[in-house]
């Protein structure tokens, strides 16, 4: 049997990286998934690709309120209810400092990571009238201030949101919690400059970077029953790069 049999989940940028291997995770574990993305093109791929069958592909900003009511309202027509809801899209955006970073640029940020992780919780919670897991993608650049200030920002912001949240939801049975990682190769960080990089790999502990799968194994643990009593709080799988 597996950790999330019957269940319904919806993951937001899995075309692609984390979401993905989420995506991934979470069918071989018997979920029914809808894998939502920007890029419908490479939903529709990642969708064929899951083992089992049921599931299906999604298009849509998850920053644009229109688009996920159209979201939303889709997976009620197809499935009912929805049982996990994991918040993963996301943007990086240049490496940019305070002092230039423009206030478009900040905001935009803002409203993607942020504001699309506000605007599908908020869609998907009619739908879990019998309960429901939610989990949102930070990072250490929330956590600990590693990255640009605008990212950095947002994540940040999620995990206020995630702890603010968990108090006016468990009284649904509706648990949410954060997953912050570390750095991860995915095609978000594919462009990253080896400068940056070789420095962060060896303060690591694990003297490594980490992989989509590892990070997907912290989203199935908060997503499925392992973790019931387990709301408002962070897991950061990081190789030991941040510990706090
Ligand atoms: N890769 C890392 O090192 C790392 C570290 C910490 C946190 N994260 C977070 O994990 C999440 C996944 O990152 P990833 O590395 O897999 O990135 P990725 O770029 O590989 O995948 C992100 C996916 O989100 C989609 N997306 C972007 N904007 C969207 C929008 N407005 N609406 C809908 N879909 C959108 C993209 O099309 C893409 O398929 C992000 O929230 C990211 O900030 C990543």
């Amino acid at each position: 049997m597996g950790k999330l049999e019957k269940k319904i989940a919806l993951i937001t940028g899995a075309g692609s990286g984390i979401g993905k291997a989420a995506a991934k995770k979470f069918a071989d574990e018997g979920a029914l998934v809808v894998v939502q993305d920007f890029n419908k093109a490479s939903a529709e791929e990642v969708s064929s690709s899951l083992s089992g069958s049921g599931h299906f592909a999604l298009g849509g900003d998850v920053s644009n309120e229109q688009e996920m009511e159209d979201v939303f309202s889709e997976v009620e027509k197809r499935c009912e209810r929805l049982d996990v809801l994991v918040n993963n899209a996301g943007v990086s955006g240049s490496p940019e400092g305070l002092g230039s970073i423009t206030y478009d640029s900040f905001m935009r940020m803002l409203a993607v990571n942020m504001g699309g992780t506000f605007i599908c919780t908020q869609a998907a919670l009619p739908l879990m009238n019998s309960g429901g897991s939610i989990v949102n993608l930070s990072s250490i650049a929330g956590l600990a201030g590693w990255g640009p200030v605008h990212y950095a920002s947002a994540k940040g912001a999620i995990l206020g949101f995630t702890r603010a949240s968990a108090r006016e939801l468990g009284g649904l049975g509706i648990r949410i919690n954060a997953v912050a990682p570390g750095v991860v190769e995915t095609p978000m960080t594919e462009d990253l400059d080896e400068a940056l990089l070789a420095p962060l790999i060896m303060m690591s502990p694990l003297g490594r970077i980490g992989q989509a799968d590892e990070i997907a194994a912290a989203i199935l643990y908060l997503a499925c029953d392992d973790s019931s009593f387990v709301t408002g709080q962070w897991i950061s799988p990081n190789g030991g790069l941040v510990t706090i």
